[in-house]
């Protein structure tokens, strides 16, 4: 018998619990236990029981994909984790039948193209001109497959993925080699007058230097640079940037001044190390905290938590992402390393070297984190002219923190009384203390850094609400933007697909991008992380339902619940249309955004509410 299965058998066992006897949910987010707060539940000593039952029988393993958060196992852990898998299954039948009628259909057009991709312009057409409506209905975000070369859209993209972006101190205007007299025509300023203008922005990957770490893909075709790029303001508080520099082989910088294939290129090689970190940051920091804290309250709070209510639904299917990521994304020459240019390897390394940072808790609190780069102010006031990204994000949390203030104040009239629930209590404390056991202590597995260290009313609407806009921020980074926006060619290519130049004066950049059959590979791959079905099921599974449907509310006694439920789906509901409603208007820009492409990545009538792979 596998080791893992019989400590479950003996563990199960060694209680004289019977799984029977208590609410324990056989899938994520269909039980109908109604929900207390253990000072309040009629049968405390049963009560405690059960959450003794799910502390010795929900078990940290190793962590999966790098080491951040552990993975379930032990009985519990074991049934959920199997059940997380059976849902995506579920999804991934429906979105690969899909991807492969698409590329049916796409294959036909290219052989129709002479077998082949020629120009940048077959990239835009070819590839997409009445392509993957199976997959991808909504289709390329406006404005990405015309737009794309305009310095307007290479700003305006950092906008909507800041993830790597901040304000630039002293040290950071060498990030480039930029004479005054380049500056100065390209920005009017120098960069020291940029910097005290406080309109000097930049982007660092130059991390991605280390090939010990950062390995590149064990397919050995495809090349990038771990850039640095700075950025600035121009009068009207638009972001443009200033230069991107290669950092490796004859480390050239690259301005607006250069010709425009080599420009062109330079920004390219900059999507391609930007979007290694924006993917991988998705990993480290929303999937592993979102399963951490879970993790942490299935040892601790009972099945009839309200909390564990909420934790429940947020993390439907939440443990297939890791399984499916390990078993056909990140595998060895696996479709990671397929389509993009640092391999696996170094995936896994960026999570754990990055986990005490971009897993930290409170210190990624959106405007606590946008605040300590400089993109806003204590009073969430952005430096730019429009902010996209600060704008959709804002007011979702908005709307999630609302929800949040009712449901905390429903349960818990004052600060003594979340004092008083012992479950919260020992909740806080093992998500601090993080996981234990043999196999995590041997990995060195470490807890999530900063959660607060002591439950009262506000630091539980803090804690729920960043937890939901993690599931919000996931989807910002994956599941439909990257086919849409993020990884859209040619601007956006894995890798490039031959070596960074050591020289200017490239003719084209089409030999560097990928070739038709890559392309379509590539493309599939991002779309397979799409889930237009969710928004057309009754009811719909997207954000602006998270706490609606007989299911979830079945667990709420308290109207207070219900109506707060209503009003979160109204309001989200109401984000949902002004963001449909955006299109690139006369003057080129979309609609309330001032970029010249729609960023519609977060819209809460489209994207889960959960964390799908
Ligand atoms: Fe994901």
């Amino acid at each position: 018998m596998p080791r893992l299965a019989l400590m479950s058998l003996l563990l199960a066992c060694s209680t004289s619990v019977t799984a029977a006897a208590l609410h324990i949910r056989q899938s994520d987010s269909n039980g109908t236990t109604t929900v207390t707060i253990p000072q309040r539940d009629a049968d405390r000593a049963a009560r405690k029981k059960e959450v003794a039952y799910r502390h010795d029988n929900f078990l940290y393993n190793i962590s999966q994909i790098g080491n951040a958060a552990a993975f379930p196992m032990g009985k519990i852990g074991e049934e959920r984790v199997s059940a997380a898998w059976d849902q995506w299954q579920i999804d991934r039948d429906i979105i690969n039948g899909h991807i492969q009628k698409d590329v049916a259909q796409i294959r036909q057009a290219i052989v129709a193209n002479n077998g082949t991709l020629r120009t940048l312009d077959d990239y835009a057409t070819v590839l997409y001109k009445d392509q993957w409506l199976n997959a991808s209905p909504l289709k390329p975000a406006l404005g990405s497959l015309t737009n794309y070369t305009l310095d307007s859209f290479f700003g305006g993209e950092r906008l909507v993925r800041p993830y790597s972006l901040y304000k630039a101190s002293d040290k950071d205007s060498k990030l480039i080699d930029i004479s005054d007299e380049d500056a100065k025509k390209i920005a009017g300023s120098t960069v020291a007058e940029l910097l005290s203008a406080n309109r000097l922005f930049a982007v660092d990957h130059s991390y991605q230097a280390d090939q010990t770490v950062y390995v590149p893909s064990q397919f050995n075709d495809k090349y990038g640079a771990p850039v640095t790029a700075l950025f600035y303001l121009n009068d009207n508080k638009e972001l443009l940037p200033l230069g991107i520099r290669t950092n490796t082989g004859a480390n050239l910088t690259y301005t607006p001044l250069d010709g425009e294939n080599d420009w062109l290129l330079a920004k390219m090689m900059f999507n391609v190390a930007d979007q290694f970190h924006a993917q991988i940051y998705h990993l480290t920091a929303t999937h592993n905290v979102g399963e951490a804290l879970h993790e942490a309250a299935m040892r601790t709070l009972s099945d009839a938590h309200p909390i564990m209510a909420v934790l429940d639904r947020l993390n439907y299917q939440a443990y297939s992402a890791r399984p499916v990521g390990e078993a056909m994304c990140f595998n060895p020459m696996g479709h990671w390393d397929e389509n993009f240019h640092i391999s696996q390897i170094g995936c896994r390394n960026f999570v754990t070297e990055y986990w005490p940072t971009y897993g930290a808790f409170e210190p990624n609190y959106l405007q606590t984190d946008l605040h300590a780069r400089g993109l806003v102010d204590e009073a969430g006031i952005s430096p730019f002219k429009t902010f996209p990204f600060w704008d959709d994000a804002s007011e979702i949390l908005r709307v999630q923190r609302e929800f949040f203030t009712t449901f905390v104040d429903t349960y818990y009239t004052s600060d003594e009384e979340v004092t008083a629930d012992e479950e919260v209590g020992d909740w806080f404390e093992e998500v601090r203390r993080g996981p234990t056991g043999p196999e995590v202590e041997a990995q060195g597995l470490t807890p999530v850094a900063s959660f607060p260290e002591k439950a009262a009313k506000k630091v539980l609407v803090d804690v729920l609400t960043h937890n939901a806009w993690l599931q919000v921020a996931h989807h910002s980074l994956n599941a439909g933007d990257p086919v849409r926006s993020s990884l859209t060619l040619p601007f956006h290519p894995g890798g490039l697909h031959k070596p960074v130049p050591e020289a200017k004066g490239i003719e084209s950049v089409v030999p560097f991008l990928p070739n038709a059959t890559a392309s379509v590979t590539s493309i599939g791959f991002s779309a397979s992380f799409n889930r237009p079905r969710y928004r057309t099921m009754d009811p719909p599974r997207t954000l602006a339902y998270a706490y609606s449907g007989p299911e979830f509310l079945a667990h709420f006694a308290e109207k207070e619940v219900h109506d707060a439920a209503d009003k979160y789906l109204e309001d989200m509901t109401r984000l949902g249309e002004k963001n449909d409603a955006r299109k690139i208007e006369a003057d080129g820009m979309c609609t309330g955004q001032g970029i010249p492409f729609c960023w519609t990545a977060i819209n809460p009538s489209y994207i889960p509410w959960f964390f799908s792979v």
